[in-house]
């Protein structure tokens, strides 16, 4: 074996990830960056409508303390405050980092300070924003700086483990998908960003189809805990017959949501969890629900909701200008994650976690929409920092254990000649999850999902066979549906994105966090 080798080596390449690695290689580490498909597949590149800090930019009185309150509210009681408060206090100086350091094309006022405009959850306009096309502006703004750093850019490799030694970080192993080899490579500290598992929900997701929670399956694997498993939060705007995210912003600018019979039936900004039941529910009784933007001046359409005018004409050949745009509620942010402390350290020595992959509280029961840009931003740039710090202080690096290596050269043996119709058990996890793990769950449709999902996990061998990634993508999203089923089943009340509707209050007994191992 003889490993590469890398100071500081940060998995995925989102927001979190792409700023753990820049902040890290400007304090002068040797950093790897190492991702499953390329700097622009992931999740916070689907995020379009915005990204929060409280700047006041349009002077209706936001403060950072009305953004703590806000992030405290909607987390239900379960939103850690310190983690919030450090991530609320620093929002406003990332984002003008974002803006003057890395040259984010934000949306600006005549005067040049960036524009805000409102989201669910609040009554302030909180969220910058760059059009309706803001995840793509910023992650393309810092694959350029991930360039000019020189930053060693590894493409294609899924993270199958972690290798831990005497509970200290020593490295990850990863499939190369060009060679199929296994690959190892040794660090001092590792940062995992590598997003959440709203991607299970396939074929009810806005996210992309591979984000099947890997890297929480992998701590997970590695003995790590996870945090608040069961909160999936679904976004009520989804256009409907395909996986395509209407920003919030649309309902910020003035969209409103009509049932079949052209009635209002809920506040189109209030959070999320409440806005995506209040769908599910006129779905429930047979009821079609629109998103209604004609009343919006063509001029804004043009401006601020361009790109979703363009997709909404390309994927169903309707004009929003003229028509109500089918929609429906589609799974969109994992609140549950690795439990890490307020700056993503974990219990294994040199180990981080951010973004979707980790839990440091941030969320609780619930994100706040606009939060998720930020809070990668914040929390990815502290973990490159702490990384770089611990990597000081642990100047050596730590033996990969031979046999762990082996271990995985098995698997993938293993699995390259064994027939798995990997596609088909995504496919059907999907259904589960969404049709028993969703919106709205009981105990008796969990203890069935929890059932399938264990008869799926025998991995039938197959006629059809699928390629090895999808084979490591099923057997981390059945490890993961089976421990967030496991959650959401132990927490008998409702809190935020976790409905029970055998238990449909909150119940003081359950304010606190669930931790799962497997
Ligand atoms: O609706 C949106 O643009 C999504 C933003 C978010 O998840 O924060």
């Amino acid at each position: 074996m003889n490993p590469q080798k890398v100071d500081i080596l940060v998995i995925g390449s989102g927001i979190a990830g792409m700023m753990a690695a820049i902040e890290a290689k400007e304090l002068g580490s040797n950093v790897a960056i190492v991702m499953k498909k390329s700097p622009l597949a992931n999740n916070s590149f689907m995020a379009k409508g915005g990204i929060n800090a409280a700047l006041n930019n349009m002077g209706d009185g936001d403060s950072i303390e009305h953004h703590i309150e806000d992030t405290l509210k909607s987390g239900v009681g379960l939103a850690e405050e310190e983690a919030v408060r450090i991530f609320c206090e620093q929002a406003p100086q990332v984002v003008r980092e974002l803006h003057k350091k890395f040259k984010v094309p934000f949306t600006t006022l005549p005067d040049g300070r960036l524009a805000q405009r409102p989201f669910g959850g609040t009554k302030y306009k909180r969220t910058c924003y760059a059009a309706d096309s803001t995840g793509p502006a910023i992650m393309k703004a810092l694959n350029k700086a991930l360039k000019e750093l020189n930053i060693d850019t590894i493409k294609n490799h899924f993270a199958i483990n972690l290798l831990v030694n005497d509970g200290k970080i020593a490295g990850a192993t990863f499939l190369d998908e060009t060679t199929g080899e296994l690959k190892t490579i040794q660090a001092k500290a590792i940062i995992v960003a590598t997003g959440g598992y709203a991607g299970l929900y396939k074929g009810y997701t806005t996210n992309v189809s591979d984000a099947t929670g890997d890297g929480i399956a992998m701590g997970l694997r590695a003995g790590l805990e996870g945090m608040d498993l069961e909160f999936v939060q679904f976004h009520p705007t989804g256009l409907k017959g395909s996986n395509f995210l209407i920003s919030e912003a649309a309902r910020a600018e003035g969209g409103r949501l009509i049932n079949s019979d052209g009635k209002e039936f809920v506040d189109e900004l209030n959070t999320r969890d409440f806005v995506a039941r209040a769908i599910l529910r006129q779905i429930q009784k047979g009821k079609e629900v629109y998103l209604d933007l004609t009343d919006i001046p063509e001029e804004i359409i043009n401006t601020k909701l361009i790109n979703l005018k363009k997709r909404v004409k390309s994927l169903k050949g309707i004009d929003i200008t003229k028509e109500p745009i089918p929609i429906n509620p589609l799974a969109h942010y994992t609140m549950g994650g690795i439990k890490t402390d307020t700056f993503g350290f974990t219990d294994i020595e040199g180990l981080f976690y951010v973004g979707e992959a980790g839990n440091n509280g941030v969320n609780g029961a619930n994100r706040l929409g606009g939060n998720s840009l930020s809070e990668g931003a914040v929390f990815g740039k502290l973990a490159g920092y702490n990384a770089v710090k611990y990597s000081h202080r642990n100047k050596e690096f730590i033996d990969i254990k031979n046999e762990d290596v082996e271990k995985d050269k098995n698997l993938i043996e293993k699995l390259k000649n064994t027939k798995i119709n990997a596609k088909e058990i995504k496919n059907q996890l999907g259904e589960i999850m969404y049709h028993k793990v969703g919106i709205i769950r009981s105990g008796y449709a969990l203890k069935k999902a929890l059932q399938k999902i264990k008869d799926l996990s025998k991995l039938e061998i197959n006629d059809e066979d699928s390629s090895l990634i999808e084979k490591l993508e099923a057997i981390n999203g059945l490890d993961i549906a089976k421990a967030v089923t496991k959650a959401a089943l132990d927490r008998e009340e409702s809190r935020g994105a976790h409905f029970r509707m055998d238990f449909p209050e909150s119940d003081h007994a359950f304010l606190h966090h669930t931790y799962t191992k497997i």
